[in-house]
C-alpha cells in the first residue's frame, strides 16, 4: 500500500540514512524499522531479546542489524551505539520507541510501579540520547524521534502515571530541542492517538481502590468498547513519521490521527481559556510599573 501525504516540506531527502530504534522487536517500532527498510535506509533495530528482529536482518541482508538493548541499561546503550557505528559508520535518526502502559489512578499506582514505568519511559530514552548524542553533535546532524503519545499533552483519568512520563518526555524534549538545534540536531515529538499494536495487552494496572470506580474503571470499560477503527495502524504513523523525517523543517510536535490531534486541541484550548480567566490574578503578584513622569 502506498500512503500519499501532504506536508509543508520544501523538500524531500532520498538519501539513505541509519536509523537507531529502541522497541523494534513489535508495534510501533517494528513498522518504523520496516518503512525505514523498504525505502533503503540502514537500520540498527535494538530490542530487548535480540530473536525478535532477526527476521529483519534475514529480510534485509546488509541493511539491518540486531542489537541487544533494554533501555534501562545505559551500558547496553552504549554498547549498541558502538555496534551500529562499527556496521554503518554513523546515526542518522535515533528512535526512541520502547515504552509501555500503565493504568490505574494516580494514587493506586505503587511506589515500585511508578518507578518501573519512569525507568522505561523516561529514564531509557535519557539512556538512548547520553549513549546517541555525542555521535550526532560530531557529525553535527542527525534528529531524534522521541515516542510521544497523545497522553504527552493530555490526560484523563486512568492514565495519570503514563502521562506523567511522557509529559516529562515533552518537557525534556523542549529544552533538548534549543539546546542542539544549533548543533545540527533535529527534535521530533511523535504523539500518535491510539494504534492498533499490543501496546492494550502489555498495560500493567494498578490494584482498583472502589472510590475510583467512577472514574478510572469507567474510562477503562470506555476505552474496552472503543471500535476497531478508533485504533490506528502502526504502518500508517510509521510513514508519517517519515515525512517528518523528510521535511526540511519538521515539526516539534506531531500528533498522528484524529484522537490525538482532537484531544490536544481540547487541551490547549481549555489551557489558554483558563489563562484568560485568570489574567488579573496572574499579573496582580507583578511589581506595579513606576508611573509615567515619576
Ligand atoms: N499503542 C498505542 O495506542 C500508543 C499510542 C501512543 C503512543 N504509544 C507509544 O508508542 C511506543 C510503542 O508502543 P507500541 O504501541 O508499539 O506498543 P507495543 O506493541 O507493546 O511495543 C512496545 C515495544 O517496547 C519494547 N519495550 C518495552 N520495554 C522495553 C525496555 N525496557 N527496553 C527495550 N524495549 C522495551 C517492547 O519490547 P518487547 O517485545 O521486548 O516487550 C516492544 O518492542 C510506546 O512508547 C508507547 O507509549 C503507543
Amino acid at each position: 500500500m502506498v500512503i500519499t501525504m501532504t506536508n509543508d516540506s520544501d523538500t524531500s531527502s532520498n538519501t539513505a540514512r541509519t536509523w537507531f530504534i529502541t522497541g523494534s522487536s513489535q508495534g510501533l517500532g517494528r513498522a518504523l524499522a520496516i518503512t525505514a527498510l523498504d525505502r533503503g535506509d540502514r537500520v540498527a533495530a535494538t530490542a530487548r531479546r535480540t530473536e525478535s528482529v532477526a527476521d529483519l536482518v534475514d529480510r534485509y541482508p546488509g541493511q539491518a542489524i540486531a542489537l541487544e538493548l533494554d533501555v534501562r541499561d545505559e551500558s547496553a546503550a552504549h554498547r549498541a551505539v558502538e555496534h551500529t557505528l562499527a556496521a554503518f559508520g554513523r546515526i542518522d535518526v535515533v528512535a526512541n520507541i520502547a515504552g509501555y502502559g500503565l493504568f490505574g489512578a494516580v494514587e493506586e499506582a505503587t511506589d515500585a510501579q511508578a518507578r518501573a514505568i519512569f525507568d522505561t519511559n523516561v529514564f531509557g530514552p535519557l539512556n538512548v540520547l547520553r549513549a546517541t548524542l555525542p555521535v550526532l553533535r560530531g557529525q553535527r546532524s542527525g534528529h531524534v524521534l522521541q515516542g510521544s503519545s497523545l497522553y504527552g499533552q493530555s490526560a484523563h483519568p486512568g492514565v495519570g502515571l503514563l502521562a506523567a512520563g511522557k509529559y516529562a518526555l515533552e518537557g525534556l524534549s523542549d529544552a533538548l530541542a534549543a539546546e542542539i538545534a544549533p548543533l545540527g540536531v533535529k527534535v521530533t515529538l511523535i504523539e500518535p492517538g491510539y494504534m492498533e499494536t499490543g501496546f492494550l495487552s502489555h498495560l500493567v494496572f494498578a490494584a482498583p481502590t472502589p472510590d475510583y470506580d467512577p472514574t478510572v474503571r469507567a474510562v477503562h470499560s470506555s476505552l474496552g468498547e472503543l471500535p476497531p477503527e478508533a485504533f490506528i495502524d502502526p504502518a500508517r504513523v510509521a510513514a508519517a513519521v517519515v515525512t517528518a523525517v523528510d521535511a526540511k523543517h519538521p515539526p516539534l510536535r506531531l500528533a498522528l490521527g484524529r484522537a490525538a490531534e482532537d484531544g490536544i486541541r481540547r487541551t490547549l484550548a481549555a489551557r489558554v481559556r483558563e489563562l484568560d480567566g485568570w489574567t488579573d490574578v496572574a499579573r496582580s503578584v507583578d511589581v506595579a510599573p513606576a508611573p509615567q513622569g515619576a
